[in-house]
């Protein structure tokens, strides 16, 4: 014989819903920038803690029922009440074919277990920090130009962007004004933060990428910098393996070295999120 309280527990179980999504959170905000470009904000899971620059698992249920994940870098500073991503829109790819269509109040499946190499703790001090960017690769320094520690550690921050058109550069002026005006981080982001943007397929004031930029010396050139080296200066590279292996050789070929978490050095590289 089962006693009242056991019934009623039992009942209980039996009736509570298998999770469609597990991990799941709920997409707020949605914004299209290009054909190939949009971003998007979702709800934050209670015990989400992050360090500015680290990625998590993103993605949809997929058609057999099992989760279509990728990693994403979080956009968004790590006191945001929201998690933001910035993504490119692959038409036939597996997860941004559907995931380029959320609208506010749909889900998303979030794996709350952040990771990644582009943390100040893989960094040893220094006075200038370098966050080097192409196309999505930018979004990770969406969270660190708002991280109160890039200002600590650093004199000077320097942000490239480059991208093929004009258009793709949207993402980034939008995240440099809110910087400059933030609450937390905007008066010393006036003084520290220095932004270069380029494009290598369409016409504006800077073309070009930003390898042959650094090695021809136009780069150090427009931001009056003469000193370049393993004393004085850090970087993040994020981007495509072409882009992260070519600024990997320039880097070395300077006399830096590539740092991890358990091993800080004067610079690290992760690969943007593509497809
Ligand atoms: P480019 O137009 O000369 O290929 P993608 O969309 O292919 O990821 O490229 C984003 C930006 O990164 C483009 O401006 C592209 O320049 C640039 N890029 C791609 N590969 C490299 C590389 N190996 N070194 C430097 N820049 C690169």
């Amino acid at each position: 014989m089962m006693t009242m309280t056991e019934q009623r527990h039992v009942k209980t179980e039996a009736a509570t819903p298998i999770r469609a999504l597990p991990d799941a959170q709920t997409v707020t905000a949605v914004h299209h920038y290009t054909d190939d470009l949009f971003s998007f904000r979702v709800t934050r899971p209670a015990s989400l803690r992050f360090r500015s620059g680290e990625f998590v698992m993103i993605g949809l249920m997929g058609d057999n029922g099992k989760p279509l994940l990728r990693a994403y870098s979080i956009a968004s500073p790590s006191w945001d009440e929201e998690l933001q991503f910035y993504s490119i829109k692959v038409q036939d790819g597996p997860l941004t074919s559907k995931l380029q269509h959320i609208k506010p109040g749909d889900q998303v499946i979030l794996r709350p277990k952040p990771v990644g190499t582009l943390v100040h703790d893989a960094l040893l001090p220094g006075k200038r920090i370098w966050f080097f960017a192409t196309g999505t690769g930018i979004a990770p320094y969406a969270s660190l130009l708002r991280e109160p520690e890039t200002y600590e550690r650093f004199d000077e921050v320097i942000l490239t962007h480059t991208c093929r058109d004009v258009a793709e550069l949207k993402f980034g002026e939008e995240l440099i004004a809110e910087t400059l005006v933030d609450p937390l981080v905007g008066d010393e982001a006036r003084q520290k933060l220095r932004y270069v943007a380029t494009t290598t397929r369409e016409k504006s004031p800077l073309m070009g990428r930003i390898t042959t930029l650094l090695q021809d010396g136009t780069l150090f050139e427009k931001l009056g910098i003469t000193d370049f080296g393993p004393e004085t200066d850090r970087a993040m590279v994020c981007g495509s393996i072409g882009l992260n292996n070519d600024l990997k050789a320039i880097l070395e070929g300077h006399g830096l070295k590539e740092g991890a978490n358990s091993d800080p050095g004067a610079f690290v590289v992760e690969k943007a999120f593509v497809g």
